[in-house]
């Protein structure tokens, strides 16, 4: 890294600076930092609605929600704002767009921050890479998309980082489970795309998963398939056990009857065989019968096996050493449904330099981040210590109320207690 100061002295005339030198200093740093390229970044400053087009989508059903540029309830620096999503069971969908690019033959870093202060428990915290041409406007759910990154929360059974990739016009969902963070603190998600088809996914600039784009996601067909043509052959013999050919039925079998007359029934004394009819001795199940005879079984010799279908290679594959490839990205978004709203969105980048996003990543979250865990470990004593002092409060309230009531049964004194007033004149009545 290089420091450079300009001392600019036509500088300290014009803007009339008094006597103190006005100087510019500026960190240049030559590594690896000096070439990142950075295609958008947003650290939602002040002018940062002049950048973000809020779209119209569900404005006429008035579902459309609407952003809060804050640094939350609770944050490391109260300056550094975010925008948070508001208020609750809307609909959001705001984007910025940027000189597109494609970004082949480079590493695609895309990174942001969120904090869903709200305690999300159902409801997306992602964002999305658009490319072509969009009108931001009519930006919604419908909108077609190229990338869609982040994390996505419901009930106990979804906490799950997004990474789908759109191609052909179909969005390819990662095949890897990336769980991603639950609580209510800032975290920073990062996707890294390379030209070798490698990814990587980082959340607090820690790598939670990689591999490549052919094995992790279906946007290719199958190198192999089941060769359609392929027949299971007449001799295959794919019974695994047949009828023991030892196992003969014995002699009389089938003679032994189901059921056999009760040998210890007895014709009733009193039976009038003329009023009641001939007797019958009733039957009884026959401890001899064993049911239907059923032939033993045993393995065959022949077994050959459960048929497969050979695999062969398919012909409708085509490798594609562009697979990572978008070429005209264009717009970064957000488009979400929020039951709980409080997700506060920050610090978007999009750069070819992984080295550089970690940077930012430590300049912006990674300095922040402990301040952020104090602030909030403070509204959660004091919200506490509120609640304790509303449970005792409602106590004593209760046994002032009882107090109070007999006191206004001898004097109306007290005119600001008009609850309590009130109160003691409905028992009155
Ligand atoms: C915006 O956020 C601040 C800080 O949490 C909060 O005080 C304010 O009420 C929020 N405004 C809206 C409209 O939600
Ligand atoms: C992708 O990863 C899989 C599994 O790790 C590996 O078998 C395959 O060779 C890789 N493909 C490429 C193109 O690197
Ligand atoms: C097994 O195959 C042989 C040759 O085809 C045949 O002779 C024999 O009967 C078969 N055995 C059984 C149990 O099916
Ligand atoms: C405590 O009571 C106050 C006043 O009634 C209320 O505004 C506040 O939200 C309560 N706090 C909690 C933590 O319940
Ligand atoms: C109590 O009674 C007064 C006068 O009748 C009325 O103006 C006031 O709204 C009542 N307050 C409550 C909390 O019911």
């Amino acid at each position: 890294m290089l420091l450079v100061c300009f001392i600019d002295r036509e500088g300290l005339m014009e803007h009339g600076a008094g006597g103190r030198k006005l100087a510019w200093c500026l960190l240049v740093a030559l590594l690896s930092v000096a070439s990142a390229e950075v295609f958008f970044e947003e650290r939602f400053d002040d002018g940062w609605e002049d950048r973000w087009v809020k779209s119209d989508w569900k404005k006429d059903e008035n579902t459309a929600g609407d952003w809060n540029h804050t640094a939350g309830k609770w944050s490391g620096d109260a300056n550094d704002k975010g925008i948070q999503t508001y208020p609750d069971f809307r609909f959001f969908a705001i984007s910025a767009q940027f000189p597109e690019f494609s970004n082949k033959d480079k590493s695609l870093v895309f990174q942001f921050s969120v904090k869903h202060e709200q305690k999300l428990d159902c409801g997306g915290g992602y964002m999305k890479l658009l490319s072509g041409d969009i009108d931001q406007k009519k930006f919604s759910g419908e909108t077609a998309y190229s990338i869609m990154f982040g994390p996505d929360i419901c009930g106990y059974s979804t906490k799950k980082v997004h990474a789908i990739l759109s191609r052909d016009g179909k969005n390819h969902l990662i095949k890897k489970q990336v769980p991603c963070k639950t609580d209510q603190l800032t975290h920073l998600y990062t996707f890294i795309i390379r030209p070798d088809a490698t990814y990587s996914i980082l959340v607090d600039n820690e790598e939670k998963e990689s591999g490549n784009l052919t094995s992790d996601w279906d946007l290719l067909p199958p190198k192999q398939i089941k060769d359609p043509d392929a027949k299971k052959p007449d001799d295959w013999d794919d019974n695994e056990y047949i009828p023991d050919p030892e196992d003969k039925k014995p002699e009389g079998y089938d003679d032994i009857p189901k059921e056999i007359t009760d040998p210890d029934a007895k014709k009733p004394d009193d039976w009038d065989d003329e009023e009641d009819g001939e007797w019958t001795p009733p039957t009884i199940p026959n401890p001899e019968y064993k049911g239907p005879w059923k032939q033993k079984k045993i393995k065959n010799p022949n077994y050959s096996g459960k048929w497969k279908a050979p695999m062969i290679d398919n012909p409708d594959f085509e490798d594609d050493p562009d697979l990572y490839v978008f070429p005209n990205l264009k717009y970064v978004g957000i488009e979400l449904w929020q039951v709980k709203s409080g997700s506060l969105f920050d610090n978007v980048l999009l750069t070819d330099d992984p080295e550089y996003a970690k940077k930012v990543a430590e300049e912006t979250w990674g300095k922040l981040k402990d301040a952020e865990k104090a602030a909030f470990d403070e509204a959660e004593k004091k919200k506490e210590e509120e609640e304790k002092a509303n449970t005792t409060d409602d106590d004593t309230d209760e046994d002032d109320s009882d107090a109070d009531d007999s006191d206004h049964e001898d004097s109306n004194e007290k005119d600001d207690e008009t609850t309590k007033e009130n109160t003691s004149k409905h028992d009155e009545l």
